[in-house]
């Protein structure tokens, strides 16, 4: 269990790796020969590895697996135990199929209408909250991403539900790659929530609650799994929770976006003018340059070698996600934000991997990367065109934290506008 892991001795780098945050595989990476770091993590031999190339050999099902790679930590806070992360081969394909329509542009325009229509409202609401008190961005977009994903997804919320559903989302995240009390937070987050939803299956099949078959809660409910059945409540309650909780987690892009417009104030210009292909090349440097996946995991499927260093069957696999995010050969100037980067030359699809790479149809990366960047386009517009002041605050961004984000959320004041 839970407990074994935390607790057991740690006779390799896997505290440190926590402790050093996200800096630990690109630290190890420059002292490095050809982007191969060999260390241990979780008591077994593992290889990481950066680049295009290193992404093709990652994401190839017959070089990596995922069962049996996630440390229990992660899966009972972040993914829930029978998730769609930790299948493999066919079976991951069946689950896969509840998640790639998503990719679909009907999807990214629904779920962007209606979570824009909850920031419309809540910014009435901060207009008046701000005369008096700080306004606290972060914690104010996971609500309104609560709302917005809720309505889209045809999940019912009565009126003071979106509050703690919005604060257990975000505890699921926080509390995944530390011991202590942000972790129980997380599996007590998960627990309540899990519960609530597998009710909430139950009455879909039942009757009680009404799901259209094309909203996620619909689908989830009536999917069938690689055995031909419908999934168990539990199971199914973990796939929901899949979809709402990293939308949700679009909370902290959009504290970066804070960052950034203060960071950068030209963008904000640029930005109020509407111009949607900045937009998209802004909304894709938040996702790279700000640090949220540190690293991807599996497990070596027979003995392998990449670039002359042997991996054992069974040995981890790494991809250093935040590393490659930030790599001089591929980026140039890696750590400046400048949007412009990608009107200048469109990333290909194993460079820029905040959300996983390779093919979303045939492996494991993210099938929420659309809906990510709409929302971060059309939200990023609406922050820009907005008035606020910002008062004195601790804005940075500890990178030994794991997940990070602006000490302070961004707290703002005299909220005015749309400008
Ligand atoms: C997988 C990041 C938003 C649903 C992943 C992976 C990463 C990631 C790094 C792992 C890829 C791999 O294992 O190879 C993010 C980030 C997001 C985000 C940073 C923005 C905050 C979303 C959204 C959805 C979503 C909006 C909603 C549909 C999923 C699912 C998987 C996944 C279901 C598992 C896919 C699989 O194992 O086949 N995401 N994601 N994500 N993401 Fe996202």
């Amino acid at each position: 269990g839970a407990m074994d892991v935390l607790s057991r001795p740690l006779a390799d780098r896997t505290l440190f790796a926590l402790a050093e945050g996200y800096a630990w595989l690109p630290n190890r990476m420059r002292e490095s020969r050809d982007h191969v770091v060999r260390t241990r993590l979780l008591g077994r031999p593992a290889v990481a590895v950066r680049g295009p190339g290193a992404v093709r050999f990652f994401y190839d099902e017959g070089h990596v697996r995922r069962h049996d790679a996630l440390p229990e930590p992660v899966v009972g806070t972040l993914f829930g135990h029978g998730a769609v992360h930790t299948l493999d081969g066919a079976w991951h394909r069946a689950r896969k199929e509840l998640f790639l329509p998503l990719l679909d542009t009907d999807h990214v325009t629904g779920l962007v209408d209606e979570v824009t229509a909850a920031w419309d409202e809540a910014v009435r609401d901060w207009r008046e909250r701000s005369r008096t008190a700080p306004v606290v961005l972060f914690d104010e977009a996971s609500v309104v991403l609560t709302r917005g994903v809720c309505r889209w997804a045809g999940i019912p919320l009565a009126a003071g539900e979106a509050e703690p559903l919005a604060r257990d989302l975000v505890a699921m995240v926080d509390g995944f790659a530390t011991a202590g009390p942000r972790h129980w937070r997380a599996r007590r987050a998960r627990g309540r929530q899990e519960e609530r939803f597998a009710r909430l299956v139950r009455e879909v099949r039942s009757g009680e609650v009404e799901a259209a078959g094309d909203r996620v809660l619909g689908r989830v409910s009536r999917h069938r799994d690689g055995s031909g059945g419908v999934l168990e409540p539990g199971t199914a309650a973990v796939e929901l929770l899949n979809v709402i909780r990293p939308t949700v987690a679009v909370s902290w892009f959009l504290a970066f976006t804070a960052h950034a417009l203060e960071l950068r104030p030209e963008s904000r210009k640029r930005l109020r003018t509407g111009d949607a292909a900045y937009a998209t090349a802004f909304a894709h440097e938040v996702r790279r340059f700000y640090p949220f996946a540190p690293f991807l995991g599996g497990r070596a499927v027979t003995d392998l070698t990449w670039r002359g260093e042997p991996i054992p069957a069974g040995g981890l696999v790494v991809l250093d996600v935040y590393g490659q995010n930030h790599d001089e050969e591929l980026w140039g100037d890696p750590y400046t934000f400048r949007p412009e980067r990608f009107i200048e030359r469109p990333a290909g699809r194993d460079e820029l991997i905040p959300q996983g790479g390779g093919d979303p149809w045939a492996g494991h990366r993210c099938p929420g990367e659309n809906l990510t960047v709409g929302l971060l386009e059309a939200l990023a517009i609406r922050l820009a065109s907005l008035g606020y002041s910002v008062p004195a605050q601790d804005l940075t961004i500890p990178l030994r934290r794991v997940p990070t984000r602006p000490r302070s959320g961004f707290a703002v004041t005299e909220v005015r506008g749309p400008a």
